[in-house]
């Protein structure tokens, strides 16, 4: 018999049939005082959103469709380590079950080969009792349901397709999980949140490449050159250093 797991944190896991959006449902939750640690899955989700005011959407099923609660001791500035955490466990477990090994591209991408394997959106509650609760929702391509939009036409991949095998989005959340437990007190200390910027920028496929940095009012290309310490894109444009702190960023070869 297996033994039973011993994570010692993010062990109430909520998995629902349907969602409108399990970061809008966790973001309420928190606002009512849930719990950090708190993870909610969704099999499906009527209204996903991503970054930027996109959707997301995916087949039933066919993803793992998860947010996690965090109240750390961090203030705005300071939340790209957070989601870096997550990245990183997810890059984890990604290897550990199937055996895929995926990069980050700036700011919130998992990519495989710069098809768009998995996406992470947080965002904030400043209300209810407490810390600052921070949600992080990842939104990963298990399988591609034929028949749908091409996959490669969207510029995304998938788990299934990559590993050549069938994998269980529960055992993908578990390994996360146990991978994301002792990376959550690094986000208490300034040191800590150093310390999973620098691993997620050893991941950031985006460093080293030309990009196109598209900003709300503009855009320019350059070269990014690394992450600094707060986890912004520093990119080298004709007109000298630029650190980008959001956006969109299109790799360009
Ligand atoms: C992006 O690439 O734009 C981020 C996508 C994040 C999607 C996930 S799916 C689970 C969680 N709930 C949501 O509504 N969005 C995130």
């Amino acid at each position: 018999m297996t033994p039973p797991r011993r994570r010692s944190a993010f062990t109430d896991i909520r998995w629902f049939e349907e969602l409108a959006s399990t970061n809008t449902w966790l973001l309420e939750a928190a606002a009512d005082g849930c719990p950090e640690g708190t993870v909610v899955v969704a099999d499906r989700q009527s209204a996903g959103r991503g970054r930027l005011g996109r959707t997301w959407a995916s087949e039933p099923g066919s993803g793992l469709l998860t947010s996690i609660l965090f109240r750390p001791a961090v203030g705005l500035p300071e939340l790209f380590a957070v989601a870096a955490a997550v990245s990183l466990s997810a890059l984890d477990a990604l290897e550990a079950v199937a055996g895929v090994r995926a990069g980050a591209k700036w700011p919130n991408d998992l990519v495989v080969d710069d098809a768009k394997l998995a996406g992470v959106l947080s965002e904030t509650s400043g209300a209810g009792p407490g810390p600052l609760a921070v949600v992080v929702g990842l939104g990963l391509n298990v399988s591609w349901p034929m028949p749908g939009p091409d996959a490669d036409a969207l510029g995304a991949t998938c788990l299934e397709g990559l590993s050549g095998r069938p994998i269980d989005r529960r055992e993908l959340l578990e390994v996360l999980l146990d991978a994301l437990a002792p990376r959550r007190p690094l986000l208490d200390e300034a040191d800590g949140r150093g310390a999973l910027v620098r691993e997620i920028a050893g991941r950031t496929v985006t460093i080293g490449r030309a990009v196109r940095v598209e900003l709300a009012r503009e855009s320019f290309t350059g070269t990014a050159v690394g992450l600094d310490d707060a986890g912004r894109l520093v990119v080298q444009g004709a007109a000298g250093e630029r650190i980008v702190s959001a956006g969109d960023v299109i790799h360009l070869r």
